[in-house]
């Protein structure tokens, strides 16, 4: 049996109704059998404060054990103010630290953005790369997904439903697979 890739999963939204989040479980839904995704969550993460480094709050230590155990990671996020959300940039910020113990450290990665606006999110994502690569996380450069009208392609169960979208998803998650087997150590 070929090797399955667990990806950690990351949503930059905490809203109970988020259009990423909706998308996210359409990316576990559409993705091949060889990566199994695992949602991580980073509602309980409290802010960042270097002066914790020595004595970290639990639920840090949780996260970083939680990104430390899987082969790659996912991030599905909206765009705040052209820029990542603070909550998303807090949960980066606390498991890239301690400075040289980095949990993110040659994990392959790839971004989703999404927004209702015509340019799903372009800002965020883009931003999120540009950590991604101080992170030492490959992100896989193509196919670059920024979902725009996002609102419109769920239906009331929170269900994707758009066929492009679904179809232009299944192939985001197919050639990540790829970067994943190409990217991630033994
Ligand atoms: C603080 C804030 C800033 C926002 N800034 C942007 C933005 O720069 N670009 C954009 O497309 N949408 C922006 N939005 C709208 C979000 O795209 C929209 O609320 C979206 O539904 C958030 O994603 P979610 O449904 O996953 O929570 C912003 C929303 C908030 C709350």
């Amino acid at each position: 049996m070929s090797k399955v890739y667990t990806v950690g999963v990351f949503v930059g939204s905490l809203r109970k109704d988020s259009i990423n989040r909706k998308l996210a479980h359409a990316l576990a839904e559409l993705a091949p059998p060889s990566l199994k995704l695992d949602f991580i969550e980073i509602a309980g993460l409290s802010l960042y404060n270097q002066d914790e480094d020595e004595n970290p709050p639990a639920a840090w230590t949780a996260f970083r054990d939680r990104v430390r155990a899987v082969d790659a990671v996912l991030f599905v996020t909206p765009e705040y103010n052209r820029s990542v959300p603070g909550v998303l940039k807090n949960a980066i910020d606390i498991g890239s630290r301690p400075y040289g113990q980095s949990v993110w450290n040659g994990k392959p990665g790839a971004v989703v953005s999404a927004s209702p606006g015509a340019i799903g999110g372009f800002g965020a994502n883009q931003h999120l790369r540009q950590s991604l690569v101080s992170l030492n996380v490959p992100a896989m450069p193509q196919p670059q997904a920024c979902i725009g009208g996002a609102d419109k392609l769920f239906d009331a169960s929170g269900k994707l439903v758009n066929e492009g979208t679904r179809k232009f998803l299944r192939g985001f998650m197919q050639a990540f697979a790829e970067w994943v087997a190409a990217n991630a150590g033994e």
